[in-house]
């Protein structure tokens, strides 16, 4: 939510940062700009939209300077308009900043009555008004910011320039991320690790309520009013190679065609190579768990809701999954010794930090599942399961999903095992259909043509509903959720039981309805819903493996046909097709995978 940087170097700064950007980007693309200063000097360009735009800008008229500031917005407070834009300059204090400052209206309202005249909508320009009013009044900036610290409520980042300053940078966090990168005479912040990776490996993580002093010689971080405290430098393990599109045209085409390395990276994490068993980590190895309460947000939360199956039926747990959002601000019932699993491909969606937060008050002991090792989530957890995806750009979750899949059910299986619930020899089996997948994802994508004739179609539909029952039902909630993302189309997910109950009546021969359908125990009632939809005219997208088209398939439907597997795992196989139908219907219609309107990849406001 906003990408943020800062670079204090030795060679022109406005073309590094702008590349730097382009990696923070999957954070927000409604406006972007750029401050530098040049002898002293602040000098600033802004654009809205995307970060084109801001190119454009700087090739008409170049920033000069070696140190700056940059940013990358999702709007929340005011349009995306040039004067939204960050930075927020007042008087001597450039400002980029990503998160909520709460209490702007309060704070905007003393500056006010000062007579401070403000030039945004934004919150961001209560931070830089209070800054530079210390500033005049003599405080050093390094004294400014230790003031300002406590007076600001929010969950928030931010960077901070002060003209006549060369040699100096302001960083601050509150629950929103940002790390810091150390050069040889060259100093660094940026949202992730991944922003800095050309830059720098050597990164110090900011602590929830740190801020930091950045000068070319090195970093100094305190916490409240100026309390100074020791953070360690470690070796980033994200390397440049990993931050391009390669010769895909999308990151959301290259990030599907990951998928069986980040399956296959997934599981060799997670099982030992010894006994090819998966470790239970902590506090999941605890006996006797009364309960586990999964929460998450957007496709993780599917990715939960497909886990409380196998949760409950491997391992005998009873297990409820939670929005994020919801679960925060209610006063949920959950047992002492319970278990709460965090999901999060970022490791920083703020709604799912706060719901782990509040599950710790309960008293629930916390378990992490997040692609990024250094996040807040996996930070503030007891124990962290970690899938190996690698970074993932595309704004809507693919390979980070499916590796999440696999982690999730390699730990039902072992939990299954621990508990006395599953026989070693289902385990056995069930871990070979895990340790299968990746060819069988492989396989799935050798059949793209396939998949562009029916996005074809689908990208022509006004509306579109997918169905699904027991395991594949959170699949087809995943399906329609990648098709609305990317290419605005509506869509809905409904469990295929529950058509007969509303879904019914917008069927009618414009409707595409996908019907998710492997030959599970629950293929022959979703038989009956394919034979329904079809009564009504509907237009019928199956997906089934080849004993399922033998027995559903006809003449007027699409059918892809994907490989048999064991139906535990099948949802992990099934959530490729939907991705790959959401993505070309996306070519198709011409919109941007990588860059949906409105969304943004890593959503730190709440
Ligand atoms: C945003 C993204 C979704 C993502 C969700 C949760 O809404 O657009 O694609 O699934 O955040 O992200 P997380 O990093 O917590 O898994």
């Amino acid at each position: 939510m906003c990408g943020i940087v800062g670079a204090l170097t030795d060679r022109p700064v406005a073309p590094l940062m702008l590349d730097a950007l382009r990696r923070l980007e999957y954070r927000g693309y409604d406006s972007a700009g750029l401050a530098t200063l040049a002898d002293g000097v602040l000098h600033r360009r802004r654009a809205a939209g995307k970060l084109a735009g801001l190119e454009a800008v700087l090739a008409a008229e170049p920033l000069p300077g070696t140190s700056g500031i940059g940013h990358t917005r999702w709007a929340t407070h005011g349009p995306p308009t040039v004067a939204n834009a960050h930075p927020h300059v007042a008087g001597r204090v450039a400002v980029v900043h990503n998160g909520i400052i709460e209490n702007h209206a309060a704070l905007k309202a003393e500056l006010k009555a000062e007579g401070v005249v403000f030039t945004s909508d934004t919150d961001t320009e209560v931070v830089a008004h209070l800054l530079d009013r210390a500033i005049r009044h003599g405080q050093t900036p390094q004294e400014a910011m230790a003031a300002l610290m406590p007076r600001l409520a929010g969950a928030f980042a931010f960077v901070v320039l002060v003209a006549g300053e060369d040699d100096l940078l302001l960083a601050a966090r509150r629950a929103s991320p940002l790390a810091i990168g150390l050069g040889d005479g060259e100093a660094f912040v940026g949202s992730d690790a991944v922003a800095l990776a050309p830059l720098t490996r050597r990164i110090v993580y900011l602590e929830d309520g740190d801020w930091a002093v950045l000068r070319r010689g090195g970093v100094r971080v305190f916490r409240d009013a100026g309390v100074p405290v020791e953070r360690p430098e470690q070796i980033s393990t994200v390397t440049s190679a990993m931050v391009g599109k390669g010769n895909y045209r999308h990151f959301m085409e290259k990030e599907i065609h990951e998928q069986p390395e980040a399956i296959a990276h997934t599981l060799h994490a997670v099982l030992d190579p010894g006994t090819g068993r998966a470790t239970i980590p902590p506090p999941l190895d605890a006996p006797g768990i009364p309960k586990i309460t999964i929460v998450a947000a957007g496709t993780s939360y599917y990715a939960g809701l497909t886990a409380r199956y196998w949760l409950e039926s491997l391992a005998g747990i009873a297990t409820e999954v939670e929005l994020a959002s919801e679960f925060r601000d209610r006063d949920a019932v959950l047992p002492p010794g319970g278990v709460a699993i965090a999901i999060s491909q970022s490791g920083e969606s703020l709604d799912t930090l706060m719901a782990l937060r509040r599950a710790k008050e309960l008293g629930q002991k916390v378990l992490a599942l997040v692609n990024v090792p250094e996040s807040t989530i996996a930070r503030e957890s007891d124990g962290v399961l970690l899938t190996r995806a690698g970074p993932e750009f595309g704004v809507a979750s693919t390979k980070a999903t499916t590796a999440q899949l696999t982690a999730l059910c390699a730990l039902a299986i072992a939990l299954g095992r621990a508990h006395g619930r599953l026989s070693e020899e289902r385990a056995t089996a069930l871990r070979e259909a895990l340790v299968g997948l990746p060819g069988r994802v492989g396989e799935v994508l050798q059949h793209e043509a396939h998949f562009m004739r029916i996005a074809h179609d689908l990208a022509r539909a006004r509306d579109v509903l997918y169905l699904g029952r027991g395991l594949s039902y959170p699949i087809a909630l995943e399906g329609a959720l990648k098709l609305k993302e990317i290419t605005y189309i509506h869509a809905e997910g409904y469990a295929a039981g529950e058509m007969k109950h509303g879904p019914i009546a917008l069927i009618d021969e414009t409707m595409p309805v996908v019907i998710l359908a492997p030959t599970d125990g629950w293929f022959e009632k979703t038989a009956s819903n394919v034979s329904e939809v079809r009564a009504r005219g509907g237009k019928v997208i199956l997906l089934t493996d080849a004993a399922g088209a033998a027995r559903l398939g006809e003449p007027g439907d699409h059918v892809i046909v994907l490989p048999t597997v064991d139906p535990m795992v099948a949802p992990i196989l099934y959530a490729v097709p939907v991705q790959l139908l959401a993505y070309y219907a996306a070519v198709e219609k011409g919109t941007d995978a990588d860059q949906p309107r409105n969304l943004a990849k890593s959503v730190t406001v709440e």
